[in-house]
C-alpha cells in the first residue's frame, strides 16, 4: 500500500504536518524529487527539528529514502544526519545510486543565472543549485551518487562537468577562481572532498538501487509514503513556467523519481495538500493576491487598495506567512479554485487535506476565487501559458466567516465540531473539486488535524 502526498498549490501548504500525521502508519518515507530547497520543521517529543533534505519521517524512526529523482547535496545530507545523531537519534536513510549530486559549482551557477536573468525572468530560487544540477542531469553530464563510490569514474565525469561549468561562469563575465566562489571550481579540492563523502556513504551502506529496494520492502508488506516537496504550480511541466522549480512534484514524479511503476502509485492514495488560502514565494502570477510584496508581486498584480493591503497583512500575520530563514513576507491571497482544479487533474488526487482552516477564523467574510475571466471568457481552470494566466482576473464567491469563539481549543476535534460556516466553506470546496476531504488542519499541533478518513484505509 502506498500513500503519496503532493502540494496542490505553490509549496508551503503544510505538507510536513500531514506527512507527520499520516506517516505514523508508514514504514518507509520516500522523497522523489527536489533537494535541500524544501525547508520543513518537525516537532517531536517537544523538540524542534529543522530539515531541508532528508525526509521528516526519519525523526519518528521511519526509514527515509532519497529517490533517484532527487538532487542531493552530500554536505547538507551529512550535516542533517550528524545533527540528528548529536540529538540522540539513530536515523535510517537510504540514498538512490541514481540520484544526482549537487556540486559546489551548481550553487554558484544558480546565483549567477538568477542575476543575469534580472527581475522579469528570474524565479527567485532558493540558491541551492537545484536548477543547474537538473540541467546537468538532462544534459547527460551530471555526477550521480553511485559515481561517488567509484573514484576513477568520478574523476572523469567531474573533469568534464567542471570544465564546462568554468566556461559557463566565464560567459557570465565572472572569474571561476575568484575568492568569493570558495574553491567551487578547484578540481582537486572538489574531487578529494567528494571521494571522502563517497567513502562515508559506502561505510554507512546507505546507497541502494532505489526501485529494487522499495519493491523488496513492499513485497515484505512495508507501507510506503511518498513525500512530495514544493507544489503542483512549481512543477517543471505543470507549474507556472519559468517561475518553477526544476523537478516534478506532481504525483507522476513519484513513479519516475523512485523506480516503482505508475500502477503502484496509482493503486494507492494520492493526497493533495491544500491551504485554505494561497501563498507564493517569489514572482509569477497569483490572480487572487491581496496587497502586494515589493520585488515579488509582478507589475499590475495584487489588490493594492487599502482594503486589499489590510486583508493581506491580516492573512499573513494569522497564517505566519513569513519566510522561515529570511523572515520576508510571503505573497498571500484568497483560495484559487481554478488553480486547484488544475492540480486535481494533473495529480489524480484521491482525496485532499485542507490546512490552515484556523487562519480563516480571523475574517468576517471570506472570498474564494471561483473562476477566471480572460478577454471576456470565463475559465474554470488555468490557461496553459503563464502570460495568459497573469492576465486572468478572478471572479469571487463570498462566504460568511466563523467566530473565534466557536473555533478554538474547546472545540470538539471532529468534523461535526467545526463551526457550521467552516463546514459550508469546506463542503463547497469539496463539491467544486469533486474530491473528498480526508482531513482538516485547524492548528499546527498533531492533535489539531481532524482526520475523517485515513488514506491507508
Ligand atoms: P529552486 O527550487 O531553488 O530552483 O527555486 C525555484 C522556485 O521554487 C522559486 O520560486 C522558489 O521560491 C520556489 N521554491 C522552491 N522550494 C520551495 C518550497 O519548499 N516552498 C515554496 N517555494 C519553493
Amino acid at each position: 500500500m502506498t500513500v503519496t502526498i503532493v502540494g496542490a498549490q505553490l509549496g508551503d501548504e503544510g505538507k510536513g504536518g500531514i506527512v507527520d500525521v499520516f506517516g505514523e502508519d508508514a514504514d518507509v518515507v520516500v522523497r522523489y524529487q527536489g533537494g535541500d530547497n524544501a525547508g520543513h520543521t518537525v516537532v517531536h517529543d517537544g523538540e524542534e527539528f529543522a530539515l531541508s533534505l532528508i525526509p521528516s519521517g526519519i525523526v519518528r524512526g521511519k526509514t527515509g529514502v532519497l529517490g533517484n529523482g532527487c538532487v542531493v547535496n552530500p554536505e547538507t545530507l551529512f550535516e542533517e544526519l550528524d545533527g540528528l545523531a548529536e540529538r540522540g537519534l539513530d536515523p535510517s536513510l537510504k540514498l538512490a545510486a541514481r540520484a544526482h549530486v549537487i556540486l559546489p559549482y551548481h550553487r554558484v551557477l544558480d546565483g549567477l543565472e538568477e542575476l543575469a536573468k534580472g527581475d522579469e525572468l528570474s524565479a527567485g530560487t532558493t540558491g541551492r543549485g537545484i536548477g543547474p544540477t537538473y540541467e546537468d542531469k538532462v544534459g547527460r553530464r551530471g555526477v550521480r551518487i553511485g559515481d561517488l563510490l567509484d573514484a576513477a569514474l568520478l574523476r572523469t565525469r567531474l573533469e568534464y562537468g567542471l570544465s564546462r561549468a568554468r566556461r559557463m561562469v566565464e560567459s557570465f563575465d565572472a572569474d571561476p577562481d575568484a575568492a568569493r566562489f570558495e574553491g567551487a571550481f578547484d578540481l582537486e579540492a572538489v574531487y578529494e572532498r567528494l571521494v571522502g563523502l563517497g567513502e562515508r556513504m559506502a561505510a554507512a551502506e546507505m546507497v541502494v538501487n532505489c526501485g529494487e529496494y522499495l519493491e523488496a520492502r513492499r513485497a515484505d508488506g512495508a507501507r510506503l509514503m511518498f513525500e512530495g516537496a514544493q507544489g503542483t504550480l512549481l512543477d517543471i511541466d505543470h507549474g507556472s513556467y519559468p517561475y518553477v522549480t526544476s523537478s516534478s512534484p506532481t504525483a507522476g514524479g513519484a513513479a519516475v523519481g523512485s523506480g516503482l511503476g505508475p500502477g503502484v502509485i496509482g493503486e494507492g492514495s494520492i493526497v493533495g495538500i491544500v491551504k485554505a488560502y494561497t501563498s507564493r514565494v517569489g514572482t509569477g502570477p497569483l490572480p487572487t493576491e491581496l496587497g502586494h510584496v515589493e520585488d515579488q508581486t509582478p507589475d499590475g498584480g495584487g489588490d493594492r487598495s487599502e482594503l486589499g493591503s489590510r486583508l493581506a497583512t491580516q492573512l499573513r500575520d494569522a497564517g505566519g506567512e513569513y519566510g522561515t530563514v529570511t523572515g520576508r513576507p510571503r505573497r498571500v491571497g484568497w483560495l484559487d479554485l481554478p488553480m486547484l482544479r488544475h492540480a486535481c487533474r494533473a495529480n489524480g488526487f484521491t482525496s485532499i487535506v485542507v490546512n490552515h482552516v484556523d487562519t480563516m477564523a480571523t475574517f468576517d467574510r471570506i472570498e474564494v476565487g471561483e473562476s477566471y475571466l480572460l478577454d471576456g471568457t470565463e475559465l474554470d481552470t488555468l490557461p496553459p501559458t503563464t502570460e495568459r494566466w497573469a492576465r486572468c482576473e478572478a471572479t469571487y464567491r463570498t462566504f460568511e466567516g466563523w467566530d473565534r469563539e466557536e473555533f478554538g481549543p474547546s472545540m470538539e476535534m471532529d468534523y461535526e465540531g467545526l463551526p457550521a460556516n467552516a463546514r459550508t466553506y469546506l463542503e463547497y470546496i469539496e463539491a467544486e473539486l469533486g474530491v473528498p476531504i480526508s482531513a482538516i488542519g485547524v492548528g499546527p499541533k498533531r492533535r489539531e488535524t481532524i482526520v475523517r478518513r485515513s488514506p491507508w484505509a
